[in-house]
């Protein structure tokens, strides 16, 4: 599937953007504060109604504006035109998928999937577990149907367990959720285990030609000890639980280790490495959704050549434009893309300057 109209209006600095973007590549250029991180910006929004960049609504919506939309039109895999399209203002949000109006997120984030490669995906190495969860929890939502009817259920569980043992609850009050918890802790740890698996099978063709011999792993980690079961764990930590008066072991705090040569690789390989090997796990995830649900993924890519050597630049775009995505890149320099655009099925070059988006011909 692929964007094949785009329009967006009131959003950060950008003049009102109608653009057919092509199927696979789209090359984005321009200077400093332009807008290209927006136009990607904008792309995000109407997928999952939010920014990467920020939670502020004012932040995003152009100044001296009430509301915001982006729009498009889908063309699936099997060639049927689906229009979306996300309007908003400081009070509401309005989400239209195939001419019907969306009420839960999660409709459209399963209709429109998309992932981000910024900059500040670093946080996938630097941050604490939550960014990892997210980053499994993407991959794990997009392939498994029942993942996330089961991650609703353990919250809902989770949520009333947890008020039970801060209000100091009776044990027993408090065991009461356990069946529940059990039961989709079981689904989510099974999906997420899977899941991992496959990702490692495929990381390498990600990361080998910019990492080289270096062995890079994901490790899962279930968010209970190693070893136990969860049910066992659950029962070990009630006494830490009731003191704590929250849940401390589950799928709530599963992580996911990425290691290098054995070592947490933010320890272990330089900056430029540690980009290399973000961009790879990222995109090792659209590639594994390509291969397990036959749709094309849209992969945004900002600043796509921001601290690589030629040679790692030249790696990553190799890889890149053997993918089967709908890609958007952007990067201030329009020389080292040029190449790229050529070895493309279908590709386009847009400039923008001072938020004027345009096609350049
Ligand atoms: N809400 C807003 N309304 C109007 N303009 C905004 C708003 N938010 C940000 N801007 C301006 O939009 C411009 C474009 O920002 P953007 O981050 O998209 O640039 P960029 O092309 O990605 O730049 P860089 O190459 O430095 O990353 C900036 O000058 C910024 O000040
Ligand atoms: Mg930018």
């Amino acid at each position: 599937m692929a964007l094949i109209n785009l329009g967006i209006r009131h959003f950060r600095n950008l003049q009102p953007v109608d653009i057919e973007p092509a199927a696979d590549l789209n090359i984005i250029i321009g200077e400093n504060a332009s807008g290209k991180t927006s136009v990607l910006e904008a792309i995000y929004f109407l997928g999952r109604a939010t920014s990467f960049r920020t939670n502020r609504f004012d932040r995003i919506l152009q100044k001296g504006q009430n509301s915001l939309a982006v729009y498009a039109r889908l063309k699936s895999q099997k060639g049927q035109i689906v229009p979306f399209g996300v309007q908003k203002d400081a009070k509401t949000v309005k989400i239209r998928v195939n001419e019907q109006k969306v009420t839960k997120v999660s409709d459209l984030v399963a209709n429109l999937p998309l992932q981000v490669i910024h900059p500040n995906s670093h946080q996938l190495l630097e941050e604490g577990p939550k960014f990892r969860r997210r980053f499994l929890d993407w991959g794990v939502f997009h392939v498994e149907q029942t993942f996330y009817p089961a991650w609703q259920r353990y919250q809902k569980a989770l949520k009333q367990r947890n008020m039970a043992l801060r209000k100091k609850s009776r044990k027993d009050y408090i065991s009461i959720w356990d069946k529940e918890l059990i039961d989709n802790a079981l689904i989510l740890d099974k999906l997420r285990k899977n899941y991992i698996n496959d990702l490692q099978e495929i990381l390498h063709h990600y990361i080998k030609p910019v990492l080289g011999d270096m062995d890079s792993c994901v490790e899962y980690q279930q968010g209970w000890q190693k070893d136990m079961d969860f049910p066992e764990a659950l029962e070990k930590a009630i006494e830490k639980d009731m003191d704590r008066g929250y849940t401390t072991v589950g799928p709530q705090r599963a992580d996911v280790k990425i290691l290098v040569d054995g070592v947490l690789a933010n320890e272990r390989i330089s900056r430029g490495q540690q980009k290399i090997l973000v961009t790879g796990l990222l995109l090792a995830q659209a590639g594994l959704f390509n291969q397990k649900t036959n749709k094309k993924c849209i992969l945004l890519i900002d600043d796509v050549a921001a601290e690589l050597d030629e040679k790692n630049r030249e790696a990553l775009l190799s890889i890149l434009i053997n993918m089967d995505v709908q890609m958007f890149l952007t990067s201030i320099e329009k020389q080292t893309l040029s190449s790229v655009l050529d070895s493309a099925k279908s590709g386009k070059m847009f400039h923008v300057e001072h938020g004027v988006l345009s096609e350049v011909i």
